[in-house]
């Protein structure tokens, strides 16, 4: 991304800048965040959104939130500090990079307990920069992994939005398919537009064509049509959640996806940093799955499209099953076929 999707500004006094992404690509608006509350209303309403983007606001939104904190001794501040976390972490419940931002902002405090507080909370703005320091540079790695799974020439198709918009630098899945395009391997992508919330039409398909790339935007009904019609070579998803197993959560119609790319031999490629893996949950089925509002899905951009009162059912994410997955590309390599076994060894080796 040109624009950093977020960034800090200024020193330890500064404040956050984010992209309101609800506006996209109608409007290029920028939000300034000092408080937490400003940071968790930014994650809950999709202003900051994709999972490895969400996890960079909750560290910085941690670093906001105990910034102005005064307290005497370590346990009080450790204590005000989990408020924080918290509270933070009741903004989204299915992008583990969420919690994994929290738990890493309380770890680097309790690692320094024995320094003057403002000390400690030194270390917590800069861990926060480091988050998205980290997540820049998996991005770029985790292209340049992939770029190899696509053949020459190849025609991917791409869902929701897993780009520069979705994470501190050029993305999970959109990262491997800009690396493959640097090395002549994309010609031309298929954007899902990814109802109710379109980050497809809206995001994905803006950030290819600002980039250059040459991207056919289609409705989510179209994909098996198009697997077939268009050749596709490859499809590329980012996640937001895999569990131990290599079951992936990611964007509801992921799913679906997966089922239509096995059923027409398209490899099914998987793109998340390490952050995003879930140790401690065993297989998708635990994964713990949001639900949001039904206006979501009886309006399209402010205008309702069904009757008043009709039962509305709005999962936002579903899980794609490891046996789907030809391979999971992260910043530390390639698990192809991904089950248990490899997932641990990737992981934790
Ligand atoms: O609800 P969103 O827009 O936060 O959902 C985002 C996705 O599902 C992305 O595909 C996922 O976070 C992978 S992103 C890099």
């Amino acid at each position: 991304m040109s624009i950093p999707t977020i960034e800090w500004e200024g020193g330890v006094d500064g404040r956050v800048k984010l992209i309101d992404q609800t506006l996209l690509p109608g409007e290029l608006k920028f939000i300034y965040c000092e408080n937490k509350e400003c940071m968790w209303e930014a994650i809950k309403m999709l202003r900051i959104r994709g999972a490895p983007a969400i996890g960079i606001a909750a560290a910085m939104g941690a670093f906001l939130g105990i910034r102005d904190v005064n307290a005497d001794n370590f346990n009080d501040f450790f204590l005000r500090l989990q408020e924080v976390t918290t509270y933070l972490g009741t903004a989204r419940p299915t992008a583990v990079n969420l919690f994994w931002a929290l738990e890493r902002m309380e770890h680097v405090a309790q690692a320094f307990h024995t320094e003057p507080i403002d000390t400690i909370k030194e270390f917590l703005f800069k861990e926060a920069l480091e988050v998205l320091e980290e997540d820049r540079d998996s991005s770029k790695k985790i292209g340049e992994h992939g770029a190899a799974l696509i053949p020459k020439g190849g025609t991917v198709m791409t869902y929701c939005n897993a780009g520069g918009l979705a994470t501190g630098g050029y993305g999970t899945a959109l990262a491997v398919i800009y690396a493959a395009h640097e090395q002549g391997r994309v010609d031309q992508v298929f954007a899902c537009e990814t109802r109710p919330l379109l980050q497809g039409a809206r995001l994905t398909s803006w950030e290819l064509m600002e980039a250059g790339l040459d991207v056919t935007l289609i409705c989510d009904n179209m994909v098996a049509h198009v697997m077939v019609e268009k050749k596709i070579d490859a499809v590329v998803v980012g996640s937001d959640r895999i569990a131990a197993s290599g079951d992936a959560a990611n964007k509801i119609g992921s799913y679906g996806l997966s089922i239509i790319a096995r059923e027409h031999k398209v490899p099914f490629y998987v793109a998340a940093p390490i952050s995003t893996f879930d140790m401690k949950i065993a297989k998708g089925s635990d994964i713990p799955i949001e639900e949001r509002s039904p206006d979501e899905v009886t309006y399209i951009t402010g205008h309702r499209t069904a009757p008043e009162g009709v039962k509305v059912y709005n999962p936002a994410f579903d899980v794609i099953p490891a046996g789907n997955i030809r391979a999971i590309i992260t910043e530390k390599g390639i698990i192809k076929e991904p089950n248990a076994k490899k997932v641990k060894k990737l992981v934790e080796g």
